[in-house]
């Protein structure tokens, strides 16, 4: 249970695929059943940004654990007025067992986890979102009794956190991958070799400009905002650019027929996807936020190596 003992995940590539597997196994167990931490723990939440689902599926998950949450509202503590991250994570470090934070750059956060000794999680930052991705995959598991061999379109922005966790995700799940966008939304280059090298051939990685060649015959359907948090003011000036990429009935039409479709909420209905998708037989996304506190639960006994 504790093979990840103080380590820090901030992206999905820190995990190996046995880990992965290993987590995926504890969550389903933690959904009917209970573990208790044998020490009293403290999690703390540093977030910059808004949250519902992670804010609360943390604070819940530590709660089941029978640990404590401290909730580091930024603009009440001195991260606010410039403290060096450097010396708020040494800081933090002596008062916390496990940090989880939601940030914009990425680099926030690997300067927290070389200065801070306890596990930090990636709660969200422009370029990841691991943490959803653990649940996304917990689900498509439930849907299919496997995830090795299963087909996931991801449609929308590729440029955003979530293609790219997803990415990462399926290649080490050995889920073949599509990600339709817009030519100007695809995701980093980057990120899509270090999929291809964890890959090592075993899943198809595809990005495509075409919505129904990248939903055709696939087994889950996966959409997110067209404009994330941060970039609000692009909203309006992006609906023309993505409205091609909508999941609605016509194009739910060209994926498989036992499809699910999944989306990491919060969700703009009409834009990205329609009410008749959200609500209908195929939707799995009320499990999909449940899963986040499984998930999670996992992830921190696994990181606090269940003590
Ligand atoms: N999916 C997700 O991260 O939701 P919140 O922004 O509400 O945490």
């Amino acid at each position: 249970m504790g093979a990840l003992k103080g380590r820090d995940l901030l992206s999905m590539a820190d995990l190996t695929v046995d880990e992965l597997h290993e987590l995926l196994q504890l969550a389903a167990q933690l959904k009917s059943g209970k573990i208790q931490l044998k020490r009293q723990k403290i999690l703390g939440l540093l977030f910059y940004k808004a949250s519902t689902r992670t804010r609360v599926s943390f604070t819940s998950a530590m709660y089941r654990l029978g640990g404590q949450v401290q909730d580091l509202n930024p603009s009440v503590t001195q991260v606010s007025r410039g403290e060096p991250i450097a010396d708020t994570a040494r800081v933090l470090d002596r008062y916390l067992d496990i940090l989880a934070i939601r940030t914009f750059d990425q680099r926030d956060l690997e300067t927290f986890a070389n200065y801070a000794e306890i596990p930090v999680i990636n709660a969200l930052s422009d370029l990841e979102h691991p943490c959803q991705v653990l649940a996304d995959l917990q689900t498509v598991q439930e849907s299919f009794n496997t995830l090795a061999g299963v087909t996931l379109t991801y449609i929308g922005d590729g440029s955003n956190n979530m293609a790219h966790s997803l990415l990462l995700g399926c290649a080490l799940a050995g889920m073949n991958i599509r990600i339709a966008s817009p030519v100007d939304y695809q995701p980093l280059e980057s990120i899509v070799q270090k999929a291809k090298a964890i890959a090592h051939d075993r899943v198809e990685i595809t990005v495509t400009p075409d919505p129904i060649a990248g939903v055709k015959s696939t087994q889950v359907v996966y959409t997110d905002v067209w404009a994330s948090m941060g970039q609000e003011n692009l909203a309006e000036s992006r609906i023309p650019i993505f409205q091609p990429y909508q999941v609605n009935e016509a194009l739910m039409a060209y994926a498989d027929k036992a499809a699910i479709v999944l989306h990491c909420l919060p969700a703009h209905r009409g834009e990205e996807i329609t009410d008749a998708v959200m609500e209908g037989s195929q939707s799995r996304v009320w499990d999909q936020a449940e899963n986040r506190m499984h998930v999670q639960q996992a992830l921190i006994a696994s990181l606090l190596g269940a003590e």
